[in-house]
């Protein structure tokens, strides 16, 4: 189509759970009001919504940006928090360094990421210890 790709990017503050989705709600309204069809909705709502909670409970905040091309869309979270230090362990279903704390508040499943690669069409993980992480998800929209 030629036309620039529209972008939206929001900043996720640490551990404010007043704030939880906040980011990824609000790439949802404009997914639906860009004309995005509703399973590529659905699907980009989980991946962003997950890389963002990581982003808040593990890594001191962040940033979550949405890139949303002709043809596809991309979900960006980076931040400046301690790493991954094992990204294959990270990976598996289950695995978890929450705090029983953030247990408590019902996160720390150890299914975010697991959720974020079956909900997107290509996932990365670029990741430094004590430097910090940035994750990047693609989602191509139907017929392309
Ligand atoms: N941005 C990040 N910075 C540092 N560590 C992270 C980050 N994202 C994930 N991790 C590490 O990877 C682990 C697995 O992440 P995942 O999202 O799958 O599970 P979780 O966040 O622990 O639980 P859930 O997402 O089910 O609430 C985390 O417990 C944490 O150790
Ligand atoms: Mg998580």
């Amino acid at each position: 189509m030629g036309q620039e790709p529209y972008v939206e990017e929001y900043t996720i503050q640490a551990g404010d759970f007043t704030a939880i989705g906040e980011a990824s709600t609000k790439f949802r309204a404009t997914l639906k009001m860009l004309g995005i069809p509703s399973e590529v909705v659905r699907r980009a709502a989980v991946v962003a919504y997950e890389a963002e909670m990581n982003a808040m409970i593990h890594a001191g905040g962040g940033t979550l940006r949405m890139t949303v091309a002709s043809d596809h869309l991309e979900i960006m979270a980076a931040d400046q928090g301690p790493g991954i230090p094992d990204v294959a362990l990270a990976m598996q279903e289950g695995y978890s360094t929450a705090s029983d704390e953030i247990r408590e508040l019902g996160f720390g499943a150890g299914m975010g990421l697991p959720n974020i690669e079956r909900n997107s069409d290509g996932m990365n993980i670029e990741t430094e210890v004590g430097i910090g992480t940035i994750l990047t998800a693609r989602i191509n929209f139907p017929g392309q």
